[in-house]
Protein backbone atom coordinates (compact mmCIF):
# COMPACT_ATOMS: atom_id res chain seq x y z
CA UNK A 1 0.00 0.00 0.00
CA UNK A 2 1.32 3.54 -0.98
CA UNK A 3 0.14 6.46 0.84
CA UNK A 4 0.29 9.39 -0.54
CA UNK A 5 -0.57 13.00 1.24
CA UNK A 6 -1.46 15.86 -0.86
CA UNK A 7 -2.20 19.26 -0.47
CA UNK A 8 -5.91 19.14 -1.64
CA UNK A 9 -8.56 18.13 -4.14
CA UNK A 10 -6.73 19.29 -7.14
CA UNK A 11 -3.41 17.71 -6.85
CA UNK A 12 -4.87 14.57 -6.11
CA UNK A 13 -7.17 15.12 -9.51
CA UNK A 14 -3.90 15.24 -11.11
CA UNK A 15 -1.95 12.64 -10.39
CA UNK A 16 -4.83 10.02 -10.29
CA UNK A 17 -5.25 11.22 -13.72
CA UNK A 18 -1.37 10.87 -14.73
CA UNK A 19 -1.53 6.99 -13.90
CA UNK A 20 -4.93 6.74 -15.87
CA UNK A 21 -3.67 8.64 -18.73
CA UNK A 22 0.02 6.56 -18.79
CA UNK A 23 -1.89 3.81 -18.53
CA UNK A 24 -4.03 4.74 -22.07
CA UNK A 25 -0.82 5.74 -24.04
CA UNK A 26 0.32 2.26 -23.41
CA UNK A 27 -2.61 0.43 -23.47
CA UNK A 28 -5.59 2.66 -25.68
CA UNK A 29 -7.76 -0.10 -25.30
CA UNK A 30 -7.76 -0.29 -20.62
CA UNK A 31 -10.08 -1.10 -18.78
CA UNK A 32 -10.99 1.47 -15.89
CA UNK A 33 -13.08 0.86 -12.72
CA UNK A 34 -15.05 3.91 -11.96
CA UNK A 35 -16.53 5.27 -8.52
CA UNK A 36 -19.27 7.52 -8.40
CA UNK A 37 -19.72 9.63 -5.22
CA UNK A 38 -18.07 13.38 -4.42
CA UNK A 39 -14.18 11.96 -4.28
CA UNK A 40 -13.13 10.67 -7.78
CA UNK A 41 -14.91 14.09 -9.08
CA UNK A 42 -11.46 15.86 -9.20
CA UNK A 43 -9.72 12.90 -11.51
CA UNK A 44 -13.18 13.10 -13.79
CA UNK A 45 -12.70 16.84 -14.14
CA UNK A 46 -9.03 16.75 -14.82
CA UNK A 47 -9.40 13.87 -17.15
CA UNK A 48 -12.27 15.65 -19.01
CA UNK A 49 -10.10 18.74 -19.41
CA UNK A 50 -6.62 16.72 -20.31
CA UNK A 51 -9.43 15.41 -23.14
CA UNK A 52 -11.00 18.42 -24.22
CA UNK A 53 -7.25 20.05 -24.47
CA UNK A 54 -4.59 17.70 -24.67
CA UNK A 55 -6.62 14.87 -26.81
CA UNK A 56 -6.49 12.35 -24.05
CA UNK A 57 -7.86 9.71 -26.25
CA UNK A 58 -10.40 7.03 -24.26
CA UNK A 59 -12.12 6.11 -27.97
CA UNK A 60 -10.85 2.42 -27.49
CA UNK A 61 -10.85 2.27 -23.20
CA UNK A 62 -13.42 0.11 -21.51
CA UNK A 63 -14.92 1.01 -18.14
CA UNK A 64 -16.89 -0.68 -14.97
CA UNK A 65 -19.03 1.21 -12.52
CA UNK A 66 -18.60 -0.38 -9.22
CA UNK A 67 -21.72 -0.57 -7.81
CA UNK A 68 -25.67 0.67 -8.39
CA UNK A 69 -28.99 1.47 -6.18
CA UNK A 70 -31.33 -0.91 -6.51
CA UNK A 71 -34.93 -0.03 -7.66
CA UNK A 72 -34.42 3.35 -9.18
CA UNK A 73 -36.02 3.29 -12.11
CA UNK A 74 -33.89 3.82 -15.43
CA UNK A 75 -32.15 7.12 -16.20
CA UNK A 76 -32.69 8.31 -12.57
CA UNK A 77 -30.95 11.03 -12.11
CA UNK A 78 -29.17 9.56 -8.79
CA UNK A 79 -28.31 6.10 -10.28
CA UNK A 80 -24.99 5.46 -10.24
CA UNK A 81 -25.29 4.71 -14.23
CA UNK A 82 -26.22 8.36 -14.92
CA UNK A 83 -24.00 10.25 -11.94
CA UNK A 84 -21.08 8.51 -13.76
CA UNK A 85 -22.48 9.18 -17.71
CA UNK A 86 -23.04 13.24 -16.48
CA UNK A 87 -19.75 13.17 -14.31
CA UNK A 88 -17.37 11.50 -16.78
CA UNK A 89 -18.30 9.55 -19.53
CA UNK A 90 -19.80 11.89 -21.46
CA UNK A 91 -17.37 14.34 -20.82
CA UNK A 92 -14.44 12.44 -22.79
CA UNK A 93 -15.03 9.98 -25.90
CA UNK A 94 -15.19 6.78 -24.26
CA UNK A 95 -18.04 4.98 -26.70
CA UNK A 96 -20.83 4.63 -24.76
CA UNK A 97 -21.33 0.84 -25.47
CA UNK A 98 -18.40 0.38 -23.31
CA UNK A 99 -19.50 1.24 -20.11
CA UNK A 100 -21.06 -1.02 -17.95
CA UNK A 101 -22.88 -0.62 -14.66
CA UNK A 102 -24.56 -3.57 -12.62
CA UNK A 103 -28.20 -3.75 -13.17
CA UNK A 104 -30.04 -2.39 -10.44
CA UNK A 105 -33.27 -2.85 -12.09
CA UNK A 106 -32.71 -6.77 -13.78
CA UNK A 107 -35.92 -9.53 -12.71
CA UNK A 108 -33.25 -12.38 -11.62
CA UNK A 109 -30.17 -9.99 -9.58
CA UNK A 110 -28.61 -12.99 -8.50
CA UNK A 111 -28.16 -13.78 -12.81
CA UNK A 112 -26.76 -10.55 -13.60
CA UNK A 113 -24.75 -10.17 -10.57
CA UNK A 114 -23.09 -13.05 -12.19
CA UNK A 115 -23.14 -11.79 -16.12
CA UNK A 116 -21.13 -8.56 -14.56
CA UNK A 117 -18.80 -10.46 -13.15
CA UNK A 118 -18.45 -12.13 -16.61
CA UNK A 119 -18.19 -9.12 -18.81
CA UNK A 120 -15.35 -7.78 -16.40
CA UNK A 121 -13.64 -11.05 -16.70
CA UNK A 122 -14.36 -11.08 -20.74
CA UNK A 123 -12.39 -7.98 -21.27
CA UNK A 124 -9.47 -9.26 -19.27
CA UNK A 125 -10.29 -7.31 -15.73
CA UNK A 126 -10.02 -3.99 -14.38
CA UNK A 127 -6.90 -2.39 -15.31
CA UNK A 128 -7.04 0.57 -12.73
CA UNK A 129 -9.53 0.96 -10.38
CA UNK A 130 -10.49 4.48 -8.72
CA UNK A 131 -12.13 3.91 -5.67
CA UNK A 132 -13.74 6.20 -2.52
CA UNK A 133 -14.21 5.24 1.00
CA UNK A 134 -17.10 5.49 3.04
CA UNK A 135 -16.97 7.06 6.94
CA UNK A 136 -17.64 3.34 7.85
CA UNK A 137 -14.67 1.91 5.39
CA UNK A 138 -16.96 0.69 3.07
CA UNK A 139 -15.41 0.78 -0.66
CA UNK A 140 -18.04 -0.40 -3.78
CA UNK A 141 -21.22 -0.75 -1.41
CA UNK A 142 -19.10 -3.45 0.57
CA UNK A 143 -20.55 -2.71 3.77
CA UNK A 144 -18.95 -3.92 7.00
CA UNK A 145 -19.10 -7.33 7.52
CA UNK A 146 -18.51 -8.48 3.78
CA UNK A 147 -16.93 -11.00 2.58
CA UNK A 148 -13.37 -10.36 1.64
CA UNK A 149 -13.47 -12.34 -0.99
CA UNK A 150 -16.92 -11.42 -1.57
CA UNK A 151 -17.85 -10.97 -5.77
CA UNK A 152 -20.52 -8.88 -7.49
CA UNK A 153 -23.95 -9.44 -5.56
CA UNK A 154 -26.84 -7.71 -3.70
CA UNK A 155 -26.13 -5.42 -0.15
CA UNK A 156 -28.42 -3.90 2.10
CA UNK A 157 -27.10 -0.58 3.16
CA UNK A 158 -26.12 0.76 6.93
CA UNK A 159 -28.37 3.13 8.11
CA UNK A 160 -25.24 5.69 8.45
CA UNK A 161 -24.47 5.15 4.16
CA UNK A 162 -28.00 6.55 3.74
CA UNK A 163 -27.67 9.52 5.98
CA UNK A 164 -24.11 9.93 3.62
CA UNK A 165 -25.60 9.80 0.76
CA UNK A 166 -29.10 11.61 1.01
CA UNK A 167 -27.50 14.54 0.20
CA UNK A 168 -28.12 13.45 -3.35
CA UNK A 169 -31.56 12.97 -2.96
CA UNK A 170 -34.86 15.27 -1.87
CA UNK A 171 -34.98 12.89 1.43
CA UNK A 172 -33.31 10.08 3.34
CA UNK A 173 -36.32 8.08 2.35
CA UNK A 174 -36.09 8.14 -1.40
CA UNK A 175 -32.55 6.85 -0.46
CA UNK A 176 -32.56 2.46 -1.50
CA UNK A 177 -31.64 0.06 1.23
CA UNK A 178 -30.71 -2.13 -1.53
CA UNK A 179 -27.83 -1.77 -3.94
CA UNK A 180 -25.84 -4.52 -6.27
CA UNK A 181 -22.09 -3.63 -5.93
CA UNK A 182 -18.79 -5.34 -6.83
CA UNK A 183 -17.70 -7.42 -4.57
CA UNK A 184 -13.67 -7.21 -2.32
CA UNK A 185 -12.53 -10.18 -4.43
CA UNK A 186 -13.75 -8.87 -7.15
CA UNK A 187 -12.06 -5.15 -6.63
CA UNK A 188 -8.80 -6.74 -5.26
CA UNK A 189 -8.39 -8.51 -8.94
CA UNK A 190 -8.34 -4.95 -10.36
CA UNK A 191 -4.52 -4.88 -11.51
CA UNK A 192 -3.54 -1.33 -9.59
CA UNK A 193 -6.19 0.69 -7.30
CA UNK A 194 -6.28 3.83 -6.93
CA UNK A 195 -8.09 4.93 -3.19
CA UNK A 196 -9.08 8.58 -2.81
CA UNK A 197 -9.98 9.97 0.30
CA UNK A 198 -10.40 13.62 1.48
CA UNK A 199 -11.40 16.07 4.52
CA UNK A 200 -11.59 15.39 8.49
CA UNK A 201 -14.33 13.09 8.50
CA UNK A 202 -12.90 10.49 6.99
CA UNK A 203 -9.35 10.53 9.23
CA UNK A 204 -10.57 7.71 11.49
CA UNK A 205 -11.72 5.43 8.51
CA UNK A 206 -8.20 5.91 6.78
CA UNK A 207 -6.44 5.55 10.12
CA UNK A 208 -8.56 2.22 10.59
CA UNK A 209 -8.22 0.82 6.56
CA UNK A 210 -4.48 1.89 6.51
CA UNK A 211 -3.17 0.92 9.88
CA UNK A 212 -5.49 -0.94 11.61
CA UNK A 213 -6.07 -4.90 11.13
CA UNK A 214 -7.34 -6.64 8.12
CA UNK A 215 -10.96 -7.60 8.69
CA UNK A 216 -14.03 -7.62 7.52
CA UNK A 217 -15.34 -4.62 10.23
CA UNK A 218 -13.76 -2.79 7.95
CA UNK A 219 -14.00 -3.40 4.20
CA UNK A 220 -11.35 -0.94 2.53
CA UNK A 221 -8.67 -2.90 5.15
CA UNK A 222 -8.96 -5.98 2.19
CA UNK A 223 -6.66 -3.66 0.82
CA UNK A 224 -3.59 -3.72 2.67
CA UNK A 225 -3.27 -7.50 0.35
CA UNK A 226 -3.47 -5.75 -2.49
CA UNK A 227 0.13 -5.77 -4.30
CA UNK A 228 -0.72 -2.16 -5.87
CA UNK A 229 -2.65 -0.18 -3.95
CA UNK A 230 -2.27 3.71 -4.11
CA UNK A 231 -4.04 5.94 -1.29
CA UNK A 232 -4.41 9.06 -2.54
CA UNK A 233 -5.30 11.51 0.42
CA UNK A 234 -5.41 15.28 1.72
CA UNK A 235 -3.98 16.80 4.67
CA UNK A 236 -7.07 16.64 6.68
CA UNK A 237 -7.96 12.89 5.85
CA UNK A 238 -4.14 12.41 6.75
CA UNK A 239 -4.69 13.55 10.48
CA UNK A 240 -5.10 10.51 12.02
CA UNK A 241 -2.34 8.55 10.96
CA UNK A 242 0.49 7.05 12.86
CA UNK A 243 2.94 7.51 10.10
CA UNK A 244 1.82 10.01 8.68
CA UNK A 245 5.87 11.69 8.35
CA UNK A 246 7.29 8.06 7.18
CA UNK A 247 4.45 8.33 4.35
CA UNK A 248 5.52 11.90 3.08
CA UNK A 249 8.92 10.81 3.64
CA UNK A 250 8.91 7.92 0.72
CA UNK A 251 6.83 9.94 -1.43
CA UNK A 252 8.95 13.21 -0.93
CA UNK A 253 11.95 10.49 -2.02
CA UNK A 254 10.23 8.91 -4.31
CA UNK A 255 12.57 8.16 -7.74
CA UNK A 256 12.01 10.58 -10.83
CA UNK A 257 10.85 7.13 -12.71
CA UNK A 258 8.63 5.93 -10.46
CA UNK A 259 5.02 7.02 -10.84
CA UNK A 260 2.40 5.71 -8.58
C1 LIG B 1 -19.53 4.86 -4.98
C2 LIG B 1 -18.93 3.98 -4.02
C3 LIG B 1 -18.77 4.35 -2.58
C4 LIG B 1 -18.19 5.74 -2.38
C5 LIG B 1 -18.10 6.05 -0.89
C6 LIG B 1 -17.50 7.41 -0.61
O1 LIG B 1 -19.54 4.26 -6.27
O2 LIG B 1 -18.55 2.93 -4.39
O3 LIG B 1 -17.94 3.41 -1.96
O4 LIG B 1 -16.93 5.80 -2.97
O5 LIG B 1 -19.38 5.99 -0.33
O6 LIG B 1 -18.34 8.40 -1.12
P1 LIG B 1 -17.85 9.91 -1.19
O7 LIG B 1 -16.74 9.96 -2.14
O8 LIG B 1 -19.06 10.66 -1.70
O9 LIG B 1 -17.47 10.29 0.20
Amino acid sequence: MEVVILPGSKQIGALAADAIEALLRRKPNAVLGLATGSSPLPVYDELARRHQEKGLDFSQAHAFALDEYVGLEPGHPESYREVIRREFTDRVNIDPANVHSPDGTAADLPAACEAYEDSIRALGGVDLQILGVGTDGHIGFNEPGSSLASRTRIKTLIEQTRKDNARFFKSIDDVPHHVVTQGLGTIMDARHVVLIATGAQKAQTVRDFVEGPVAAICAASVLQMHQHATILIDEAAASSLKLADYYRHTYDNKPKWQSI
